[in-house]
């Protein structure tokens, strides 16, 4: 196990084959890679919900359950990922991160939502974060992670640097807003190989095990 790894307990799942599908544990959450049979209403629910959406730089959409299977597959594991976080006890489906590879230039666009009102501000984003950049890192050998943020959407912002981000600088209206009129402008956050900081004192509280 790699240094990034054993010092969080990460046990990164790698398998040998074509399918490069992510297992990771973290100490209190579970990280894998999305599955059509994961969609539920909930989830559904996140997705039809502009005020969810909206930091994502995505219009929210009523989809059947058969499109989420369908945009679920879509993810091939290999150049663009969908993968879940999880709590350990249940397999309670909280939030999402997305990355989509550049295999030129090695680097992932990554892009993420706790949609679980309860596993907000326990830590969550930092610690499924950490783990998934540390595997971008040590087993699909990137080196770079960038993402784009909605000017003023200061949680994504402060988590980011948290995490060790750099703000490169700024994108003037570079996206269409999906809630009112006009255009957002975006932060371009970038964290190199060896920038990121690991969460040295992660929450105990995992709402999971708490039966809340
Ligand atoms: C941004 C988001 C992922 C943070 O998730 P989270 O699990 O609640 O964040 P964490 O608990 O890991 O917090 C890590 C750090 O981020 C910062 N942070 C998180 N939420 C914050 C908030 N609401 N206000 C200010 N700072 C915040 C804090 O510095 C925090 O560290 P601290 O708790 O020690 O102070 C979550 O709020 C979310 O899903 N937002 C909507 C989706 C989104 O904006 N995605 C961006 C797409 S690019």
């Amino acid at each position: 196990m790699d240094t990034f790894s054993s010092s969080l307990n990460f046990q990164i799942g790698h398998q040998e084959t074509r399918d490069l599908a992510i297992a990771i544990n973290t100490d209190r959450f579970l990280l894998r890679s999305l599955v059509p049979s994961d969609t539920s209403e909930q989830f559904l629910s996140w997705i039809a919900d502009p005020e969810v959406m909206s930091p994502l730089n995505m219009p929210a959409r009523h989809f059947t359950v058969g499109q989420l299977q369908a945009y679920i597959t879509g993810f091939d594991n290999q150049t663009r990922y969908l993968v879940g976080m999880f709590g350990k006890r249940d397999e309670t489906l909280f939030g999402i991160l997305s990355m989509d590879i550049n295999t030129t230039h090695s680097f992932g666009k990554m892009s993420f939502l706790i949609g679980h009102p309860d596993y907000k501000r326990i830590g969550a984003f930092r610690e499924t974060a950490a783990g998934l950049i540390s595997h971008m890192f040590e087993v699909r050998g990137l080196e770079k992670i960038i993402v784009h943020v909605n000017a003023g959407n200061e949680p994504s912002m402060r988590a980011l640097e948290a995490l060790g981000f750099t703000n490169e600088g700024t994108l003037r209206s570079h996206v269409r807003s999906f809630i009112g009129e006009g255009r957002h402008d975006q932060h371009h956050y970038g964290l190199l190989k060896g920038e990121l900081r690991l969460p040295a004192q992660l929450s105990s509280r995992d709402p999971s095990r708490s039966g809340s």
